[in-house]
């Protein structure tokens, strides 16, 4: 069985639930608590192992490439300041070099297309896809956990998580056909059905570990939900040939856009 030592990150969104905090400044890169979010994204993929990550990037993200580079002025002047933790806390997030790609995806036509975006440096070997908009709390982390159980089973595995029975059109939902414990196999999954077509109520939580030949379907892969190529209509073809498994896993999710958006406006109602 082949290790997953590469992740994709998409981070080409624009950010539009969240405007104007992302007008100039990338989702990804905005602090939760004492860091951008993306760093927390990061460490959970080295965690699980991960040695290079893919980044699928667009127009306005420079800042993201600038974030995973050296600053040679800020280093100088924190070392004529002698601030020596900040230094070594900088250096310590820096990617090994040769570890970090970056590919643009030239028009944001839906995640599936930004995964494809990503096919020539992933080559022909199993993957992780880390969504950076979902941050996870989960000790081992939720990829790691991941891994664990795709050392069990092989082939494709998604993090599933249950959500409010109204909420299922904001997801990709799994329509579970056997349960061993946390693991289900399925028989089919849709993206963003109205509550009264879900086939359950297990959300695909942002996390997936899937087999190359997933680039074949996406290249194929025709328009679906808001009118974007979907990545989860390309796992459900792909499952018609490919073991797929969704992990129950341990932890929680926070989805960026509503959190910030929510405590804004809490900050913004509160006298
Ligand atoms: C994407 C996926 C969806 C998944 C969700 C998790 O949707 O397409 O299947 O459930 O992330 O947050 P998006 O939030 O990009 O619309």
């Amino acid at each position: 069985m082949k290790t997953i030592r590469k992740a994709v990150l998409p981070v080409a969104g624009f950010g539009t639930r969240i405007l104007p905090a992302t007008k100039s400044i990338p989702k990804e890169m905005l602090p939760v608590v004492d860091r951008p979010a993306l760093q927390y994204v990061v460490d959970e993929a080295t965690e699980a192992g991960i040695e290079h990550i893919v980044f699928v990037t667009g127009r306005n993200k420079g800042a993201i490439e600038d974030y995973f580079d050296r600053a040679y002025e800020l280093e100088a002047s924190l070392h004529l300041k002698q601030k020596t933790e900040l230094l070594a806390e900088l250096e310590s997030k820096l990617p090994l070099p040769g570890s970090a790609s970056f590919v643009r995806q030239q028009a944001p036509l839906g995640l599936g297309h930004a995964i494809w975006c990503a096919r020539e440096v992933i080559g022909d070997e199993p993957f992780a896809v880390l969504l950076p908009d979902v941050l996870i709390q989960a000790e081992p982390g939720c990829l790691k956990q991941m891994v664990n159980c795709y050392t069990k089973t092989g082939g494709n595995v998604i993090a599933v998580d249950a959500v409010p029975g109204d909420q299922t059109d904001k997801y990709g939902i799994i329509t579970p056909k056997s349960q061993n414990g946390n693991i289900y196999e399925m028989s089919a999954m849709v993206e963003k059905p109205a509550p009264a077509d879900a086939p359950s109520n297990l959300k695909i939580t942002g996390r997936y570990i899937l087999q190359p030949e997933i680039f074949k379907f996406l290249e194929q892969q025709k328009p679906g939900a808001g009118n974007e190529i979907q990545l989860t209509d390309a796992m459900a073809a792909l499952m018609e040939t490919s073991p797929f498994f969704a992990l129950q896993y341990e932890g929680q999710d926070y989805d960026l856009q509503n959190r910030i958006f929510r405590s804004r406006l809490r900050l913004c109602h509160d006298p």
